[in-house]
């Protein structure tokens, strides 16, 4: 069976390596993957973003299967263009991925549904934001409409900073928004809380905890993320109830209600509240780094789940959990992310030798003489698998110590929520 995975991240390396594990004979593409991903399978260089030239490749291959990592093309429409040709497509449709799209649209549901999130109003000009600021206090978060990968939020503490930033965005600094909202600050503990979904039921996958910020003890510029772990510890089968009652099934209902059910997997960014959980927002794909920590602990055929999906099975699919945890450190260009090198060795990578719980992933990464160099932000992700965090830590840095890649950083306090100081 010939399978295609879209997209070039940790999160894709991930996707393709557990296929890769699957009982099913798997013929895996990557479009375009990295040099993680051509280890294990065939990388493409075609730009997905061209959906009619995508399926021309998909069709002249016979590859009938597609799993899509990253949320543009989501957003995009990939799913509604290739299912109308007959490929199968594990992902949702353009309109449900408005959730992840537009903040505006996933705050609607959250208000037409009684789905608990922070109190906010859709801005449109100055004198909405005026309104707004009088009926809050600070910190107030300010939040660019449209995708921004991860840029388009900011905590402001004073008027001002609201006023620049809003600024910034009214002027067209995220291009795919015309409009902002603005919300009040929630206190709490995040999680990263992750479904997938079919037309009739869904079923937990993990959860997970990331760490956005650069630099260490969160403080500095936003990222993709810099590190993750799995399962999150504020996790247990009470808050789980309520989630799923409260902000999944809800929001599930809806789409289907509005006639574009979901498929695929979601992922709930939750802030828990003295137990209660609320929305900050939804991403319609796996997140990450956090794909990189779930999936090494799911134990069910990941092939079995994509086609569960696809096919409306999920509810008679039983998935099943390795017990021990999972942690995983970005290894990035110094300088991300702002400004860094690109075309960096990493001297001798491929010759590494660590022991079976490990697994790099690769992200802006590329393969040249059997060496590894660095051409994006995020380059490798390193992960562990075993009993205990701290532990599991310790072995991440002393790889990374042993990888001693001197233009790369990396924070040694993922964690630190779960893992105290002595
Ligand atoms: P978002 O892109 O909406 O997930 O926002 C990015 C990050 O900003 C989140 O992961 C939170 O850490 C933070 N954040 C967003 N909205 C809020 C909020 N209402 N209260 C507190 N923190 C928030
Ligand atoms: N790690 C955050 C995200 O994938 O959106």
């Amino acid at each position: 069976m010939k399978i295609a995975i879209i997209g070039s991240g940790g999160r894709e390396h991930a996707i393709c390596e557990k296929l890769n594990t699957s009982k099913k004979k798997l013929n895996i593409f990557c479009i375009p993957g990295n040099a993680g991903t051509s280890l294990l399978a065939k990388n493409i260089n075609l730009d997905y973003s061209n959906f009619k030239k995508l399926y021309v490749f998909l069709n002249n291959e016979g590859i009938n299967t597609v799993i899509v990592g990253p949320e543009e093309p989501l957003v995009n429409g990939i799913v509604d263009f290739l299912s109308s040709k007959g490929i199968k497509i594990f992902g949702p449709n353009k309109y449900a991925s408005k959730l992840e799209g537009s903040k505006s649209f996933m705050k609607k549901i959250c208000q037409e549904n009684n789905i608990p999130t922070a109190r906010y109003m859709v801005c449109k000009n100055f004198n909405h934001i005026n309104k707004f600021l009088k009926t809050v206090s600070y910190p107030i978060v300010v939040k660019a409409d449209g995708l921004a990968s991860g840029k388009g939020v900011l905590i402001c503490k004073t008027k001002n900073e609201v006023l620049n930033f809003s600024k910034k965005i009214f002027g067209g600094k995220f291009q795919s928004s015309t409009k902002l909202v603005l919300e009040e600050y929630l206190n709490g503990e995040e999680l990263s809380y992750f479904v997938v979904v079919d037309k009739k039921s869904h079923k937990f996958v993990g959860s997970a905890q990331d760490h956005k910020k650069i630099g260490e003890g969160e403080t500095g510029l936003n990222t993709g993320g810099m590190g993750a772990y799995s399962p999150a510890p504020i996790l247990n089968d009470k808050l789980k109830e309520k989630i799923d009652k409260k902000i999944i099934i809800p929001t599930l209902n809806a789409l289907k209600k509005k006639g574009f059910p979901y498929k695929g997997f979601l992922y709930a960014g939750l802030m828990i509240c003295k137990g209660n959980p609320k929305l900050i927002e939804y991403n319609v794909r796996m997140g990450d780094p956090e794909c990189q920590v779930i999936l090494p602990r799911i134990k069910t055929d990941l092939m079995d789940i994509v086609n569960a999906s696809i096919e409306n099975r999920l509810k008679s699919l039983k998935i099943s959990w390795s017990k021990n945890k999972c942690m995983t450190i970005v290894l990035c260009s110094k300088g991300y992310p702002v400004k860094y090198k690109k075309g960096v060795l990493i001297p001798n990578l491929l010759k590494l030798k660590h022991d079976k719980s490990f697994k790099i992933y690769h992200a802006g990464t590329k393969i040249l003489n059997n060496e590894v160099y660095a051409i994006g932000g995020r380059v490798l992700n390193i992960n562990n698998i075993g009993k205990n965090f701290r532990l599991i830590r310790n072995k991440i840095l002393s790889l990374i110590h042993k990888i001693n890649w001197k233009q790369g950083y990396y924070r040694r306090d993922i964690g630190w929520r779960i893992i105290k100081k002595k």
